[in-house]
């Protein structure tokens, strides 16, 4: 009988985990155990990250990528890497000139294939897959005005591709994006991997990110959109899981910290200290709803990431309010399985 995820779900998909730089320095032992005997699969949660590895123009900083890459390598972990486009956490100086002015298309593209073609170069052979762009999609499935679309234009997610692809040919590819489950997001995403596949360029992966919570995403809205992407010709993979057990703040209370607001705290963070035995049976139930969706579509997921160990170092204690303590993943703050690992471990 299997006695680890990695196991358990052996032949479906892999099974894996963000981990931080401590995790990959495998200075917390009992999270490092868990790491190692759970998951097959590796994410670097903000260390590959533009802002992280390449801070000014001509600086690379590659000691804690490097320390990640050889954590996943030692370990013999499929190695993802995250990620190379994106709006977020990368410097404004990206984006303009050494007078602040912002650059023309051709120099942006230039300083885009420069730090796709020293980053991916660099771990050649050892990153075996790599979110190459990341959340370029409105919610209602058109491109983002981010400053990539604003000066280079549309094309600049398959230039992405293309430099990624010449870096490094025999790693697969991903387009990553979060709230794919919606779906006039799932249908633009459908199109534009349509788009770059109709013109020759590589694509291998899709990755619906699974930022989840109790209520969201509706069953039947992800398993649809599982069942889209079944007919692109490409893997699909949930790359980022969490499911969040406190309620979604609106949009008013969105990134504000409650850490200081005690009312605020009782109503939006209800569960400070043990999760109750109600919370835990709900969050179970959910993840082995969410599974079995993974597993009735598994010939096309080909890996299934949580994002993060253990409840303790989740992002969503600071996301989507700051200050909240949250019990999104497997593991509790003792690195201890909840409920809801043995939930999945019990699905034939
Ligand atoms: C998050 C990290 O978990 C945090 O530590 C960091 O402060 C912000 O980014 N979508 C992504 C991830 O693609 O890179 C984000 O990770 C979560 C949302």
């Amino acid at each position: 009988l299997a006695d680890s995820l990695k196991e358990h779900f052996a032949g479906l998909f892999l099974v894996g985990s963000a981990i931080n730089s401590e995790q990959a320095a495998q200075t917390q032992k009992d999270t490092d155990l868990v790491i190692q005997k759970q998951f097959n699969t590796v994410t670097p949660e903000n260390e590959l990250k533009w802002e992280r590895i390449h801070p000014k123009l001509n600086t690379f900083d590659f000691a804690l990528a490097d320390q990640y890459v050889n954590f996943g390598v030692t370990q013999r972990m499929f190695t993802v890497g995250h990620t190379l486009v994106w709006h977020s956490q990368t410097p404004d100086w990206v984006f303009e000139d050494e007078q602040g002015q912002t650059l023309t298309r051709e120099a942006l593209l230039a300083r885009m294939q420069k730090h796709i073609s020293t980053v991916v170069g660099r771990y050649k052979g050892k990153i075996q897959g790599w979110d190459v762009v990341n959340e370029a999609l409105n919610e209602d499935g058109s491109l983002r005005d981010s400053k990539w679309r604003q000066i280079i234009g549309d094309d600049f997610i398959e230039k992405a591709f293309i430099y990624a692809h010449q870096a490094d040919p025999n790693a697969e590819l991903y387009y990553n994006d979060y709230n794919l489950y919606k779906p006039e997001k799932s249908a633009g995403a459908a199109k534009l991997i349509a788009s770059l596949q109709d013109k020759g360029i590589q694509i291998h992966g899709i990755g619906l990110q699974g930022h989840y919570s109790l209520t969201h995403p509706a069953l039947n809205e992800l398993d649809d959109a599982l069942q889209l992407f079944t007919t692109l010709d490409i893997k699909s993979m949930i790359t980022e899981l969490d499911v969040s057990v406190l309620p979604f703040p609106n949009d008013a209370q969105q990134g504000a910290d409650i850490s200081q607001d005690f009312a605020l705290q009782q109503a939006l963070n209800p569960y400070p200290d043990v999760l109750p035995k109600a919370q835990q049976e709900a969050l179970s139930q959910r993840y082995k709803e969410i599974f079995a969706l993974f597993l009735k579509h598994h010939s096309t997921i080909s890996r299934v990431t949580f994002w993060g160990v253990n409840d303790a170092n989740s992002w969503r204690n600071n996301w989507p309010m700051r200050g909240r303590t949250d019990y999104p993943l497997l593991f509790d703050r003792n690195n201890q399985p909840k409920t809801a690992y043995d939930a999945l471990m019990a699905m034939p």
